[in-house]
């Protein structure tokens, strides 16, 4: 029967592979973003700058960015040589669409069952290599999945052709895959990725964002199905994220990762959902993986936590690095 062997949740910023001298060019959209979400509501830029009393300031340097540049790398690495040492057969990757492919419409809870994935060029550096590639997906797994989710009360939404991706300029003649899957294939699983099922979990956009509670639920259902699949695979299940952004906070970073730890879901669903938006949504995907696993006895090895700033502010984006590993 299959097992699951492994977890990980990973954030997969783009100033994870940016020089530390361009960090705080992208303050530059937070600048300009009307709706930055911190503690509950939203706020504009001079709003949250004068509320924070611009305290971040300090984090800037160019010496401060290339400290915290440097410790995600190590952490990259680390998460990458942990992903090899579990030696898995199977991945299932729970990431998310940034109305990079689903322009027009939103399922709350997608899946990819054809056959392949592309990625490449014009997709930026840090998510993909310098030419077009296709990596095996799951069909049959995916399938599987869809009829399992269904028996448990989750009608999912079947993707079987990739849409275009557009961020992707000039867009070119194959459908890179949102930005989520690709740093793992790209960072992670260096662009070798076993045969996998991409989920695309609407945490971003309202209304039809899953709850927290749904998402543990979720990871619930996807280890039952998985622990009943008949296929003598070690499957790992990844999520791609992310802890507090665009607008970092430290100490809610702490409290979720401290239930991260203590597999602590009352309290993951006891926080207002206000807390889980925009890309601080992503830490859901995070808890699906982290249901999903607990069976298995793994302790959550925390990598790396680093909150990476780019204005006064403090927007940017808090660094989460975990991942768990069966006890043997
Ligand atoms: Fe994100």
């Amino acid at each position: 029967m299959a097992k699951i062997v492994f977890g990980m949740a990973v954030p997969h910023s783009g100033m994870l592979g940016q020089a530390p001298e361009d960090w705080l060019k992208n303050g530059e959209r937070d600048r300009n973003n009307p709706q930055l979400w911190y503690r509950n509501r939203t706020w504009t830029y001079p709003e949250l700058e004068a509320h924070r009393e611009a305290a971040f300031e300090k984090y800037l340097t160019l010496e401060e960015r290339t400290a915290r540049a440097a410790r995600c790398r190590a952490a990259l690495d680390g998460m990458a040589a942990a992903y090899r040492d579990a030696k898995i057969d199977i991945a299932i990757i729970l990431g998310k669409d940034q109305k990079e492919i689903f322009t027009d419409f939103s399922p709350s809870i997608a899946i990819y069952s054809g056959e392949e994935v592309h990625n490449g060029p014009p997709q930026r550096s840090v998510y993909a290599p310098d030419h077009h590639v296709t990596h095996p997906c799951h069909p049959q797994l995916a399938t599987y999945l869809i009829d399992h989710f269904q028996k448990e009360g989750f009608d999912l939404t079947d993707l079987f052709a990739w849409p275009d991706n557009v961020w992707m300029k000039p867009l070119p003649e194959y459908p890179v895959v949102p930005h989520a899957y690709s740093f793992v294939y790209h960072q992670i699983m260096s662009d070798d990725p076993p045969p996998h099922v991409p989920i695309i979990m609407n945490c971003f956009y309202p209304p039809t964002q899953p709850s927290m509670s749904r998402c543990i639920e979720f990871g619930r259902v996807l280890r039952d199905a998985i622990n009943a699949w008949p296929e003598d695979v070690r499957v790992g299940i990844f999520a791609s994220g992310g802890l507090s952004h665009f607008v970092n906070d430290e100490e809610f970073d702490h409290r979720i990762m401290k239930m991260l730890a203590e597999y602590d879901y009352d309290g993951l669903a006891a926080v207002d959902d206000r807390s889980y938006q925009s890309g601080t949504s992503e830490i859901k995907l995070y808890v699906s993986v982290m249901k999903a696993v607990q069976e298995t006895g793994a302790e959550m090895t925390l990598v790396d936590y680093v909150p990476c700033w780019r204005t006064p502010a403090g927007t940017g984006e808090g660094m989460g690095f975990m991942y768990w590993k069966a006890a043997d």
